[in-house]
């Protein structure tokens, strides 16, 4: 399974890099916004951290506006996913955005059926936002296996990105379902290195090394 981080935080995603875990980034204008600083010299210096996918949003409400800003986003970077939100719109985009050979993540995807219809319109990825569901009251997880049943069962080129990861639960639940990809905040991504047991152990091993006879 990959990992992501959800982050548009240099100084998270350079952490997070020194780790050896991150495969490629996601960012939307909130997260830009979060950061505070401008959007594309934000993109590019992701790009010279991470190796992987690093994905931008367009803002455009209509597909003429989506393929214009992607294709130029596009050359920003060789790793540059642009992501458009999955409406007709944006999956007409998606298709044009596509057959130019630009990669596109299909965004804000709350369904299985959405799943399928970004997949057939050529998304390289696909981001259901998991924590959104649960927090209307849904099973976000149940989606994934669904949406997982999709893409394998025709064989999509599609990699399922499991995006709005709220807690851990969720990265394990998503990596039992065979989810491609977790996009991860830092926060999240952090508290999956830590257990209490780990810390006791390394507490004791070290007192126990203190008394050894050396
Ligand atoms: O990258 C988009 C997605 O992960 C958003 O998450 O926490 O705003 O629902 P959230």
């Amino acid at each position: 399974m990959k990992l992501f981080i959800d982050s548009a935080v240099i100084n998270e995603i350079k952490t997070a890099v020194s780790w050896g875990m991150v495969d490629g980034v996601t960012t939307n204008p909130t997260l830009i916004m979060r950061a505070g600083k401008d959007f594309k010299t934000t993109i590019l210096e992701i790009c010279k951290m991470v190796s992987g996918p690093v994905s931008a949003e367009t803002i455009s409400p209509d597909a003429e506006g989506m393929i214009r800003e992607g294709r130029e986003f596009a050359k920003w970077h060789k790793n540059v996913y642009v992501k458009v939100p999955c409406t007709s719109e944006g999956l007409k985009a998606c298709h044009e955005l596509t057959k130019l050979g630009i990669k596109v993540n299909v965004t804000l995807v709350f369904s299985a059926n959405q799943v399928l219809l970004a997949a057939k319109a050529g998304a390289a990825l696909i981001s259901p936002f998991v924590g959104r569901l649960v927090d209307a009251g849904e099973d976000g997880m149940k989606m994934i296996q669904e949406a997982m049943a999709i893409i394998n069962n025709y064989h999509f080129a599609a990699r399922l990105l499991v995006a709005s990861v709220r807690d851990t639960r969720m990265v394990t639940d998503a990596a039992i379902l065979g989810a491609h990809i977790a996009t991860v905040p830092f926060k999240v991504l952090e508290a999956m290195y830590r257990h209490p047991l780990t810390d006791k152990g390394i507490q004791t091993f070290l007192e126990d090394w203190a008394k050894a006879k050396k």
